[in-house]
């Protein structure tokens, strides 16, 4: 990494992949790459100590194993310290969320919230003028997970242009981030859901305003018609967390959306398998197809970890 290190972001949060420009994430992506090749190098890293000792908050509401890790161990490699609050305070009820987020500000330098509602993520952004918010995962949105999943396909790729991406299962929070950054590097998205699972017609209105080299989002309600002759087949759980009561509707709902051999079949023959995890086995994908030679789920969750320490830098450095 250069002494003078990577431009910052031009905004102050990082809610949504829509946050940042096509320019910014392609530079988040590469020194990403640098990030994880000098981690071999501990302490003598150029960025171990990029953060100078400063705090970051993390708030999460629901579980998580990867977001959280990732968060923990980027914020330490980059010579940052962590704040661990209890979740309590994302519901508001002790005290306005404006005031925990003001109270933030004059402690730490960013917050890592993961939450139900996404309008929580934007009260707390929209709060302060200094404290920095990032989205951890809300009901709409996951951007971080996508940013994981772009330096994953760019290293199986190399250049992404013109390549299609088969999205099959819920129009949840993850294909929406998906949708947001896969069409930025030249991604066409295929997306297949059940009626009624669809992905809100904002975004895929929004992802083609910043789409390059021609990409397209496509919708299916078939998931072989959307997976015909895609470069990688993605999916993500049936049921996402806060919705566990719908569960058996849902499972009976998504049969014909399940990732196994049949449906790789009709994708290319060198096609991709991709999971944000937790997978349920079974469900969504099939044990085969999961544990497949195609299968670069644990790619990017490690690459969770390489991307969000780019962000940081780009946010704080
Ligand atoms: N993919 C992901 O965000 O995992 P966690 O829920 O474990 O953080
Ligand atoms: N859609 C899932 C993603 C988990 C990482 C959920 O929101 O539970």
């Amino acid at each position: 990494m250069s002494p003078s290190g990577p431009p910052a972001l031009p905004g102050k949060d990082f809610l949504s992949i829509l946050d940042i420009s096509t320019s910014h994430l392609l530079r988040l992506l590469e020194v990403a790459v640098r990030l994880k090749s000098e981690r071999r190098l501990g302490e003598r890293a150029p960025t171990a100590h990029a953060l100078g000792g400063a705090h970051v908050a993390l708030l999460f509401e629901k579980p998580s194993l990867r977001t959280r890790s990732t968060f923990e161990i980027g914020i330490r490699e980059l010579g940052g310290h962590t704040l661990d609050l209890p979740r309590e305070f994302a519901e508001g009820t002790r005290e306005p969320l404006e005031d925990v987020a003001r109270n933030l500000e004059r402690w730490v330098k960013a917050l890592v919230i993961r939450t139900y509602a996404h309008e929580k993520v934007q009260t707390f952004a929209g709060a302060t003028g200094a404290l920095k918010v990032i989205n951890a995962l809300s009901d709409a949105e996951h951007p971080c997970q996508a940013l994981a999943d772009m330096l994953t396909l760019m290293e199986r790729w190399g250049d992404c242009k013109g390549r299609t991406l088969a999205y099959v299962g819920d129009g949840n929070n993850v294909a929406t981030s998906l949708v947001h950054a896969a069409p930025q590097l030249g991604i066409s998205v295929h997306v297949a859901t059940p009626p009624s699972y669809e992905l809100p017609a904002t975004v895929v209105q929004e992802a083609m305003r910043s789409a390059q080299g021609g990409a397209q989002v496509r919708m299916f309600t078939d998931a072989r018609e959307a997976a015909a002759g895609a470069d990688a087949i993605y999916t993500d759980v049936w049921t996402s967390m806060g919705q566990e009561q719908e569960a058996k509707v849902r499972r009976r709902i998504f049969q014909p959306f399940q990732v196994n051999a049949a449906l790789m079949s009709v994708a290319r023959p060198d096609a991709l398998f991709m999971h944000c995890l937790p997978a349920h086995r079974g469900e969504e994908v099939t044990a085969d197809v999961f544990e497949s030679a195609s299968s670069v789920v644990f790619d990017q969750a490690e690459n969770r970890l390489h991307t969000q320490k780019a962000l940081l830098l780009m946010m704080l450095g």
